[in-house]
């Protein structure tokens, strides 16, 4: 497979005296589905914070390079294909929507290293992202790091004491 892999520039254009939060998303040049304009579903401008809905990709797209300090992504960990797992104490069959379905390994590998790489370019130099995700796609969101030459400091696993149980017992633990 040949991956479409956006590298970062090497050298950053970086003026530090560029307030971050003036960055402002170009809601009159969006184009997100039939180009209609982004607007803030909240809005705060006393703490800076605005919050959009949307394709993050195309958002993303927006957004200046080397502008942002720090990126938390949840993405999704494409589980939604007939599987099964534990609610309320009862095995229920996998169905989180459209958007959890996988499209094969290589294209879920291709969505990661789109969205990382719209991540890479607006993050300063100095910026850092955290990612969650399961065993289902952190392999992918690893690799797709090491693809485009993040530095991986850290991978932190979450002990979860109230874990569902191990309901196909193939798992050392859940
Ligand atoms: C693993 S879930 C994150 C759930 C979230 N942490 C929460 O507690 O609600 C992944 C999320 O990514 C969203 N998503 C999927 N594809 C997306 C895309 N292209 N752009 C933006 N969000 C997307 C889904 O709607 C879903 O809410």
């Amino acid at each position: 497979m040949n991956w479409k892999v956006s590298h970062r520039k090497t050298k950053h254009e970086y003026n530090p005296s560029f307030n971050p939060f003036e960055f402002e998303v170009k809601e009159e040049t969006a184009s997100y589905e039939v180009k209609k304009a982004f607007f803030p579903y909240f809005h705060d401008p006393v703490h800076h914070i605005k919050l959009f809905q949307g394709d993050c990709i195309e958002i993303l797209k927006k957004v200046p390079d080397n502008c942002v300090d720090l990126i938390f992504a949840d993405p999704p960990y494409f589980l939604s294909n007939g599987g099964i797992t534990c609610h309320a104490g009862k095995m229920v069959s996998v169905n989180k929507g459209k958007w959890d379905i996988s499209k094969g390994i290589e294209d879920n590998h291709q969505f990661n290293l789109n969205w990382l790489g719209e991540c890479q370019r607006v993050l300063k130099p100095n910026g850092t992202i955290w990612v969650s995700g399961t065993s289902r796609i952190i392999h992918s969101i690893g690799f797709a790091m090491q693809q485009l030459e993040f530095k991986i400091l850290n991978d932190i696993i979450w002990y979860k004491r109230n874990a569902p149980p191990n309901l196909a017992c193939r798992y050392f633990t859940h």
